[in-house]
């Protein structure tokens, strides 16, 4: 039966009047922050990062894929609030938790910002809510752990609260998909629950796609993730196979692509990067260990991915060897330090097991990157140099490791010494000056 709160929040939703609170203002939290406030909801943004807070106080953003421009637009409207503390959450309608889900250092799930997240909600809230859960995460988190977490005697799921599971599937840099136009997908904890959400998101996204659950939903954004992960594993382990045997895996995979049908191409690279393909499919086999299931399939693509940083320095030593040099002491220029092209995130991005290897070895590293200015983490600390004529010329291999859209690559080709090209970004250029990957 539907509570009065279901038809308050209902009614809420569908008048625009319901409030918003978007907690964790990240590369997710943030697009949707702005995209409820475009329709014209209140929205209250809480980031326990001062820095970020500050930042967009001042209509600074530091994501790519929201310009400063749009942001100061958002904050004109005056439906938005930026703020590190939990105090007012309780005057939220809706509360999106979309905190980061990383690994911990012995490679397993790190649910400590969504645990943080939950407690902090569950000390302040006493009204009707629909919770949704976006965060990345095994299946059955929000069953399991956040419902539990919230409800007590006075406030139970169903009568006081909703709550649900609605993976982001946010493609930072694609100009093509903007977010609401990519579907999104929602699964209750109750059919209530479910019901609430898709109706909140109708409000934004063209399409919205309702799971019997919400394990369905959490389950659908590893299927995805996932996919891509072994299928770049598939196409990393035939780069290194065609290397062998002397073929180009690129010209491979633009044929290949040709087929109509049962082939979708993915394309290999120094290893994969970012907040979601590296971690997303360890938290399922983390969880299939409960069930005493090894997830071959996943490791298997996790181990090949996670070998190509330490490749492509072997086969950036194999390139100097020819010239007559080694890594000891070589120069080596890489452009492109972020885990993909045009964003400005580096989370685990392969550069810098490839730069430390580098360095270890002996060699000399700079880097350019347009998107990041300096290196400061696992006790490295660079900072990008200019894209010189001089700087191509005085080193003894430019690396691409990201394709990044600014670079001329006729140009790079011209003055550069040599190139090994991991991504590809000299698709089309020929010239002897070049190895690819
Ligand atoms: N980045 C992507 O492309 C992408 C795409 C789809 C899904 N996801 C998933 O979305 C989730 C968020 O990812 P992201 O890339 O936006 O992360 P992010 O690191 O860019 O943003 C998360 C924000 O949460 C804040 N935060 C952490 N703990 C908090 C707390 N207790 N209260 C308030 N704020 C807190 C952090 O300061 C940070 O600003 C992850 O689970 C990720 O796997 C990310």
């Amino acid at each position: 039966m539907r509570s009065s709160n279901f038809n308050l929040l209902k009614k809420k939703i569908l008048s625009h009047e319901a409030k918003i609170a978007i907690i964790g203002l990240g590369y997710v939290g943030l697009p949707y922050a702005c995209e409820f406030v475009r329709n014209g909801f209140k929205v209250i943004g809480i980031d326990l990062d001062e820095g970020k807070i500050t930042a967009l106080k001042n209509n600074e953003s530091y994501i790519t894929d929201i310009s400063s421009e749009e942001l100061k637009e958002i904050n004109r409207s005056g439906l938005i609030s930026y703020t590190s503390s939990y105090s007012g959450i309780d005057s939220a309608d809706v509360i999106d938790i979309c905190v980061p889900t990383p690994l911990s250092k012995s490679k397993e799930p790190d649910l400590f910002f969504i645990t943080s997240a939950v407690h902090n909600i569950k000390q302040k809230i006493t009204k009707p809510k629909l919770l949704i859960l976006t965060s990345t995460t095994y299946p059955g988190t929000t069953r399991e752990y956040v419902v539990p977490t919230i409800a007590d005697r006075h406030y139970a799921i169903d009568r006081d609260f909703f709550a649900v599971f609605s993976p982001e599937r946010i493609d930072p840099a694609n100009r093509r998909y903007k977010l609401s136009d990519i579907p999104k997908v929602v699964g209750g904890v109750t059919k209530l629950s479910g019901e609430l959400a898709v109706l909140l998101f109708r409000q934004i996204i063209k399409n919205v796609i309702e799971v019997s659950s919400a394990d369905t939903a959490e389950m659908v954004k590893l299927l995805e993730n996932t996919f891509r992960s072994i299928n770049i594993g598939l196409v990393n382990e035939m780069a290194i196979i065609s290397h062998k045997l002397g073929i180009d895996i690129w010209e491979v995979i633009d044929a290949a692509k040709t087929k109509p049908y049962g082939f979708v191409p993915f394309y290999p690279g120094p290893g994969i990067g970012g907040h979601c393909i590296p971690i997303d499919p360890v938290y399922l086999t983390w969880r299939m260990k409960l069930f005493n299931y090894r997830t071959r399939f996943i490791e298997l693509a996790t181990d090949i991915n996670n070998e190509m940083p330490d490749y492509v320095v072997n086969r950036l030593a194999g390139i100097l060897n020819e010239k007559g040099k080694s890594i000891k002491n070589s120069k080596t220029f890489i452009l492109g330090v972020t885990y993909k092209k045009d964003v400005n995130d580096l989370r685990e991005s392969s550069a810098m097991p490839i730069i430390e290897n580098i360095l270890h070895r002996g060699g000399k590293v700079s880097y350019n990157d347009p998107y990041v200015k300096a290196i400061n983490e696992n006790g490295l600390n660079i900072k990008s140099v200019k894209l010189t004529q001089n700087m191509l010329a005085s080193s003894d291999c430019t690396v691409i490791l990201t394709d990044h859209s600014l670079y001329d690559y006729d140009w790079i080709v011209k003055h550069a010494k040599f190139i090994f090209d991991t991504k590809n970004g000299t698709r089309g250029i020929k010239s002897d000056k070049i190895v690819k990957l």
